[in-house]
């Protein structure tokens, strides 16, 4: 399919979102309690699964299909130490030219055939000082600099309520959890922007006095649709760089591919914890 053109909310993107939800919900995702969209780093996740099925992005209705070379993305549903789950691989973009209601709409229909919780996953470059490549970072907080924002347009109530509180768009209670399953885990606030340039050291020295601890191009505008619809949502950042001026060398966005495939046992291991954990003892809300 081509971009959509018209706004993330409103009646023709909550058709697209019915049609696509119900095509999801033939295939059992309602049955899942966790969401998990795979950032760089996590792409093969989905190829652990027991007991699953693979539905290519190409045979849903109104699903971008990423313009990747060699993977035009997948929605796996499957079992992970227990635990039900439904993977989103070939996230969609903005700076490839989607529209916002394209790069939010598989979050709204997983959540939209009943699916209560998400975790999103990106790589992101560590702003703070003190991250290296290959630290995971928990996303405590973000900070929307992406320049748009998913509820723009005719309210629909499907979407969510017209001014969503945005106290807690990552759930404390499923944040506390993951923590407690690494202590090497790092928190801080994910700062999300258009991209697809990396940014001048001027902007990170920016978005530091701001408060961010990491950048990325994706997981905000996610987060926001899916709390919005009442979904609890986790983030988990990968740090694959330092991110600019900190230490003075250039970035490379096969760099940011080479940490990801690197610490890719350690995603695995945690994000299957988290499973774990959850099948053992739910997190109530
Ligand atoms: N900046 C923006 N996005 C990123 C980075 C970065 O340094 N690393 C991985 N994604």
């Amino acid at each position: 399919m081509n971009p959509t053109t018209d706004e993330p909310n409103g009646p023709a993107e909550r058709m697209r979102v019915e049609a696509l939800a119900a095509a999801l919900a033939r295939h059992g995702v309602g049955e899942c309690r966790l969401a998990i969209v795979l950032g760089s780093g996590l792409k093969s996740f989905g190829d652990v699964l027991e007991d699953r099925t693979e539905i290519a992005c190409a045979d849903l209705p109104h699903w971008p299909v990423p313009r990747v070379e060699g993977h035009g993305g997948s929605v796996v549903i499957g079992t992970v130490a227990g635990l039900r789950v439904v993977c989103l691989t070939g996230r969609v973009h903005r700076y490839e030219g989607w529209s916002v209601g394209d790069v939010v709409r598989g979050v709204r229909a997983v959540r939209r055939s009943g699916v209560p919780d998400l975790l999103l996953t990106n790589a992101a470059g560590g702003i703070r000082e003190s991250f290296v490549p290959g630290d995971l970072m928990q996303i405590e907080d973000h900070l929307n600099l992406a320049g748009a924002n998913p509820l723009v347009g005719p309210h629909e109530d499907a979407f969510g309520s017209r001014f969503v509180d945005q106290s807690e768009v990552y759930h404390r209670g499923l944040t506390a959890r993951l923590a407690s399953l690494d202590p090497a885990l790092k928190r801080g606030v994910y700062v999300g922007i258009l991209g697809p340039t990396y940014e001048t050291p001027a902007e990170i020295r920016m978005f530091r006095t701001l408060g961010a601890d990491a950048i990325g191009m994706s997981t905000v505008l996610e987060a926001m649709a899916a709390h919005a619809m009442g979904a609890r949502v986790v983030g988990l950042s990968l740090i694959t760089n330092h991110a600019a001026g900190v230490t003075g060398a250039r970035l490379s966005h096969d760099e940011v591919v080479a940490a990801g495939t690197e610490a890719e046992g350690r995603l695995h291991q945690l994000v299957t914890g988290f499973c774990r954990s959850l099948a053992a003892d739910p997190v109530d809300d």
